[in-house]
């Protein structure tokens, strides 16, 4: 079966963050809207089909998790990733974020040192500062076409840390982490006592050509001591239902970070989180598959874009994720002034690269999971007001 990811969809006046708060977020209602990570295709239909028929049944009261959700994660994972979990390992979380904040009060003290590796997802600077917990920054380091770690530094700042958090994928720089990349992280990890957060949403995101590696199966030693976080959310554009699951072999990790969930109340979820992600990873095989080749199309499209008409705006190539990290250094704009001219000249609304920390100054994220037509009227705009700087 074809999907249409050509297909335009109006999402205003649907109290969506990416195309509602545009005005609030922006101060220009009427932007391109390639910010937020939430994608403009439609959520599948066979997830859309599962939600209607149990909304259908005039009772959403409480609802359990039955054996057929979690066999639809660990088949998926297993098919997709090569790793196999247990039923037991899983957790449930209303989300990436609150899982990750819960690692950050389950598994340390106000006080601790955490390393996270900007430019990054910002909200993991708030998961450590707003519960007293320090931040250490591990920056990234870029070469013409790439991001890499800065092992030397993660070495010394490792020695007294408690956790660090990894995005891996990374978001948003766009790299698929190598297993050679993961396996001295957790080498420098294991030496140090630190624990390892891997945050996974973007897992199922790697693009054509590149792979995913899942930090806790690369080895037993390394699993024993790494959290790993995971969703159907970003792959199948159901952020709305905020469900998640969160891996843990360590028993000893696995029930401190349980009792702190249950001690929430939190565990119950939505009855239409579930049934999406049961539906998602149970019939998503093919739709994954096209809609990333379609994705792969938009990143080239800009890659092409800039490098033939605005070559001095450089473009880092995603290796996954459906978002673009992008330099405009080379044009000697302040943060301010790079943000107004593309919001209220080319009326494009990016997300500022400044908001993901060190090293994301002059930079501008774009998320290009949306119609082609969509990506062209931007490029077009932005085209318009950048030709001549
Ligand atoms: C790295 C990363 N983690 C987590 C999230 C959001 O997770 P959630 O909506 O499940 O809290 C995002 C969304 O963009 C992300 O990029």
């Amino acid at each position: 079966m074809q999907f249409n990811f050509d297909k335009i969809i109006e999402r205003t006046g649907t109290n969506s963050v990416k195309y509602d708060l545009r005005d609030i977020i922006f101060k220009k209602p009427d932007v391109v809207p390639m910010w937020v990570a939430d994608m403009d295709f439609e959520t599948p239909e066979f997830i859309r089909d599962a939600v209607i028929k149990r909304a259908e049944h005039p009772i959403y009261g409480y609802s359990f998790r039955d054996d057929a959700y979690y066999q639809s994660i660990i088949g998926w994972i297993e098919m997709l990733h090569g790793w196999k979990t247990e039923k037991d390992w899983l957790i449930f979380t209303p989300g990436i974020v609150p899982a990750v904040n819960f690692a950050v009060l389950a598994f340390t003290n106000p006080g601790d040192k955490i390393i996270v590796q900007p430019p990054v997802y910002f909200p993991f600077f708030t998961a450590v500062e707003k519960h007293n917990r320090i931040l250490v920054h591990n920056q990234l380091q870029k070469n013409d076409t790439s991001y890499q770690i800065d092992f030397e530094l993660l070495e010394e700042q490792a020695k007294d840390a408690k956790m660090i958090i990894l995005s891996n994928p990374h978001n948003p720089v766009g790299r698929a982490w190598s297993v050679d990349e993961l396996l001295k992280i957790g080498d420098i990890c294991l030496k140090n006592s630190v624990l390892i957060v891997s945050d996974e949403i973007h897992a199922d995101l790697v693009l054509p050509g590149n792979k995913h590696n899942v930090m806790a199966n690369l080895t037993e030693k390394i699993a024993d001591i790494t959290i790993t976080m995971h969703a159907a959310s970003k792959t199948f554009n159901l952020a709305g239902l905020a469900t998640s699951t969160v891996i843990i072999s360590n028993e000893d990790l696995r029930k401190t970070y349980q009792t702190f969930v249950q001690n929430l109340h939190i565990e119950m979820g939505n009855v239409f989180g579930k049934i999406a992600t049961q539906a998602a990873f149970e019939h998503g095989w093919a739709w994954r598959i096209q809609m990333l080749e379609y994705v792969n199309q938009n990143v080239d499209l800009v890659c092409h874009f800039f490098a033939e008409k605005l070559p001095r705006i450089k473009v880092y190539k995603p290796e996954a994720t459906y978002m673009i990290w992008i330099d405009f250094s080379r044009l000697g704009l302040k943060d301010e002034i790079l943000k107004e001219k593309m919001i209220f000249e080319a009326g494009v609304g990016l997300n500022a690269g400044i908001d993901f920390g060190p090293g994301g100054s002059q930079f501008m994220r774009m998320n290009v999971a949306c119609p082609r037509e969509t990506v062209i009227t931007a490029l077009e705009k932005i085209d318009a007001v950048f030709h001549n700087l």
